[in-house]
C-alpha cells in the first residue's frame, strides 16, 4: 500500500500558550499530550491516531517537519532501499521520537524540508467512536476542524521536489500549474482520493505556504470564517474557491504568522486520471476563482 496519507505536521511557534490556545479554541483540535522537550500533541475530533499536528517552541515560525503514514513496517523497508538507491541519505528514528509514534525513518526532501515516514501510531480513538457513530461529537470548540487535510510547501526548483515525490514517495499529481515554457510553478499531488496530500509550489526553499484542516462544505466553511471573525484571527483571504482543486477555502494565520487554511469540496481523482493544467496567464482564476487575481500576502507571506 505504501503512504496512506500526511499523517502530521510538526510547526513552530513563538509562543507555545497562545498557540495552543488557538489551535484548540478556534481549530478546534484537542491536545492529546506533552513531552518533556515541551512539544505539544494535538489531533482533530475525527482522526483515530494519537496526534497530527505537532506545535513545538521556537524562536521562528515555520514548519519543523511533517509526517507520512505507510501502512506497514515492510514500508519503511522499501522506501529506505529506494530512497538510499537514489542517494538519499535517511537516518532511523526509534520508537518514542514523537509521543505515541513507533520507529521512523527521517530524510530531506529537495525542497530543504524534514520528512518523517512511520508506520505505527498508538490509536486514541474519535470523539464519535468506531461503532454506530453520530455523525460529529457535541461540544465542539471553534471551527471543530475534523482533522488536517494537506500542505503547501515551497521548493526553489518545484520540478524537482516533485519528481522526488512522485517518483521516490509514488505520488500523484492532480493539476499543476506551468509557464508559457511549460515549466512547473506548482504542483498539487495525492495519496489519498483528495486533489492534493502535498503541494508544492516554486519558492523560498524550506519554507511552507500554508497547512490546511478539512471541512464538510461551504456551510462549514462560512461557520469557520464567523469563528475566525469572532476571534480577531488575522484572514488572508476568503471565504472564496479555487479553480485549482475546485476547493472551498479561507486562509488566515495562527499566531506565529504560520497560514492556515480550511478547505472542503474538491473532487476526486484517481491515479489513471490526466493531469489538468493551468497557465500561469490564468493564474488567478487558478488559485482565487472569484477574485481572479492574487493578493500580495498570498504571494509573499512564507514560514
Ligand atoms: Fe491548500
Amino acid at each position: 500500500m505504501g503512504i496512506m496519507r500526511l499523517g502530521g505536521v510538526k510547526i513552530r511557534c513563538l509562543d507555545l500558550q497562545a498557540s495552543v490556545d488557538y489551535y484548540t479554541k478556534v481549530i478546534g483540535f484537542e491536545v492529546t499530550g506533552q513531552d518533556k522537550d515541551g512539544n505539544v500533541y494535538l489531533k482533530g475530533w475525527d482522526e483515530f491516531d494519537h496526534h497530527s499536528l505537532t506545535l513545538t517552541p521556537s524562536n521562528r515560525a515555520g514548519l519543523e517537519h511533517i509526517s507520512l503514514k505507510v501502512q506497514s513496517p515492510d514500508d519503511l523497508v522499501f522506501y529506505r532501499n529506494k530512497l538510499e538507491g537514489a542517494g538519499v541519505k535517511v537516518e532511523t528514528l526509534p520508537a518514542g521520537s514523537e509521543m505515541g509514534m513507533g520507529e521512523a525513518l527521517w530524510f530531506e526532501d529537495p525542497g530543504g524540508h524534514w520528512v518523517k515516514m512511520y508506520a505505527e501510531m498508538e490509536q486514541v480513538g474519535t470523539k464519535v467512536g468506531a461503532l454506530n457513530p453520530d455523525p460529529w461529537p457535541p461540544g465542539l470548540q471553534g471551527i471543530g476542524a475534523p482533522r488536517l487535510d494537506h500542505i503547501l510547501l515551497a521548493a526553489e526548483d518545484a520540478q524537482k521536489s516533485t519528481d522526488f515525490y512522485m517518483h521516490l514517495l509514488d505520488f500523484w499529481m492532480s493539476e499543476r500549474l506551468v509557464t508559457k515554457n511549460g515549466d512547473l510553478i506548482a504542483a498539487w499531488l495525492f495519496r489519498t482520493n483528495t486533489v492534493h496530500d502535498i503541494a508544492i509550489i516554486a519558492g523560498p526553499q524550506g519554507k511552507m505556504h500554508h497547512f490546511s484542516f478539512l471541512l464538510d462544505d461551504w456551510n462549514e466553511i462560512r461557520k469557520a470564517a464567523d469563528v475566525i471573525a469572532m476571534n480577531d484571527v488575522k484572514i488572508d483571504i476568503g471565504p472564496t474557491r479555487h479553480g485549482i482543486s475546485r476547493g472551498l477555502t479561507i486562509y488566515f494565520f495562527d499566531p506565529s504568522g504560520n497560514r492556515n487554511e480550511t478547505f472542503a469540496g474538491g473532487y476526486m481523482p484517481f491515479p489513471d486520471s490526466p493531469v489538468i493544467t493551468w497557465t500561469e496567464d490564468e493564474i488567478g482564476r487558478g488559485i482565487f476563482f472569484f477574485q481572479r487575481e492574487l493578493n500580495e500576502a498570498f504571494t509573499t507571506v512564507f514560514t
